[in-house]
């Protein structure tokens, strides 16, 4: 049976499990009340009726934190109209049935799951806040600071522009910058607003250090390292499609659309991209549709960023900018996404695919061939070149997360995913589960470092390959 070991639990005192359900949380549910407080005075929020539903609002979701506080039962997700509500309620009773049904007693990931879907729930039931993303303002306050790590990948690209022609015969050189872009989309990682309980513009200079330089300075911290395999496949195929399972917005996203753009702009190996955002707030920092349509919007808002270091720059961003747009206006980036949950006020022209909500549900990534939103969600992925998990959540999900030995081999714990299509996660390590590691390595850092499962600091590229689905 899959998966064979215990989950991470916040029952475990020492866990990040346990410093998440207690601490971080709290703090999150505190910036969803201050986002409905903010937006009371403005804009469409700011009538009387909105008003009015806006207190509610934070009453709700103060009785939200109140209920984890002191380790309440996790009642049904009622019936909003929304995704995946049979299976997060069956789950629930299966839960239930083995007193697990609380807050600190449920497995960490499904209550983590279940935390944004019912807050979801709680807004999808007001007239006026339907749509309302309560952490929006803080994705964007976010960007704003990144501008940093926009400016030089997007000097970066412009010299790739320039090289073209060395590339395209050169295929060493190739494969080491194929190398230093996997490892700027994973670096990308660690930007996670959930981890950053408030905004500490030092520590985000720190995090936008995404170049080539930085790469080699950070090598070590690469706790597993399948870029060979990797490329082995990768330099094989040709005009395939790449599929990334989003996650953080911002710089994250920008990284991804870097690495996307690399891809199809200056290899054989890939003519079209598909982008897998969340369609509900999720996990604070998350993709959804209309932060897409943001990302590239604010590339061409002059003074976004602040003061460019030189008006080169500023043209760099505009013309990657202009680039995205093209391939999202002929198709070549599509957003994957459900019908009906791209439209809005911020959402622009949305290319749609046949997606599906099951990024957005509890189920692990190993069991979704039991699952029919899993099924559907296989199927969209189905002759993909390439599937890229991105972060952190998207990686426990992938590994069910349980308490695996830390030398567990990758594909065994991805379950019957391993080998469908060809996988692979980039991940910076910010919660308790991890795979992959060579046996003993997991013991040596246990030494060195006690947080190194969830500060963030290390990171890992795990590939595993397959045939289509
Ligand atoms: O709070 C839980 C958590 O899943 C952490 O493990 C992690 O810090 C964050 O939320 C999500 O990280 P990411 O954005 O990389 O998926
Ligand atoms: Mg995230």
């Amino acid at each position: 049976e899959y998966p064979h070991y215990p989950p991470c639990s916040p029952r475990d005192r020492a866990s990040f499990a346990y410093e998440t359900v207690s601490k971080r949380w709290p703090v999150i549910l505190t910036q969803v009340i201050d986002a409905i407080y903010r937006a009371c005075d403005s804009g469409t929020y700011a009538t009387p009726e909105a008003e009015e539903e806006g207190k509610e609002l934070i009453r709700k979701v103060g009785k939200l934190k109140y209920n984890i506080s002191r380790n309440a039962i996790m009642e049904p997700i009622e019936d909003d109209g929304g995704a995946n509500i049979e299976l997060y309620n069956s789950m629930l009773s299966f839960l239930e049935l083995q007193q697990q049904n609380m807050w600190f007693t449920a497995p960490w990931l499904y209550a983590e799951c279940y935390l944004y879907r019912h807050l979801r729930t709680t807004f999808a039931f007001s007239k006026h806040w339907k749509a309302f993303d309560p952490f929006r303002g803080q994705k964007e306050r976010a960007f704003k600071e990144m501008g940093k790590g926009v400016y030089d990948l997007a000097e970066m690209m412009h010299k790739l522009d320039t090289e073209k022609e060395d590339l395209d015969i050169n295929e060493q050189a190739l494969e080491v910058l194929f190398s230093d872009m996997i490892q700027m989309c994973l670096w990308g990682n660690t930007v996670d607003l959930s981890l950053l309980t408030s905004l500490d513009v030092d520590h985000l200079a720190q995090l936008q250090q995404v170049g080539a330089a930085a790469n080699s300075a950070r090598s070590d911290l690469i706790l597993r390292n399948d870029t060979d395999a990797l490329w082995t496949h990768v330099r094989q195929i040709k005009n395939a499609r790449l599929d990334i399972v989003l996650d953080n917005s911002g710089l994250e996203l920008f990284t991804d659309m870097v690495l996307a753009d690399f891809l199809v702009t200056h290899t054989p190996f890939f003519s079209e991209v598909v982008f897998h955002p969340k369609t509900i707030p999720w996990f604070v920092s998350d993709v959804m549709p209309a932060d897409f349509f943001s990302l590239l919007s604010a590339m061409t808002t002059p003074h976004y960023f602040g003061q460019a270091p030189s008006p080169s720059h500023e043209q760099y961003v505009t013309s990657l900018a202009t680039r995205w747009q093209s391939y999202v206006d002929c198709g070549v980036f599509r957003l994957s996404s459900p019908p009906g949950q791209a439209e809005g006020e911020h959402m622009g022209e949305v290319v749609q695919e046949n997606g599906v909500d099951w990024w957005v549900g509890p189920g692990v990534y190993g069991l979704m061939d039991e699952n029919e939103d899993g099924i559907r969600a296989l199927e969209a992925l189905r002759g993909s070149g390439l599937v890229v998990f991105k972060g952190d959540l998207n990686f426990r999900k992938l590994t069910a997360d349980v308490r695996w030995p830390p030398h567990t081999q990758f594909d065994q714990a991805i379950g019957t995913l391993a080998g469908r299509f060809p996988l692979l996660a980039l991940r910076t390590n910010k919660a308790d589960v991890i795979v992959g590691l060579r046996e003993g390595f997991a013991q040596e850092l246990d030494q060195k470092d006690k947080d190194w499962r969830w500060s963030g600091k290390y990171g890992l590229i795990c590939f595993c390959p397959g045939g289509t689905v």
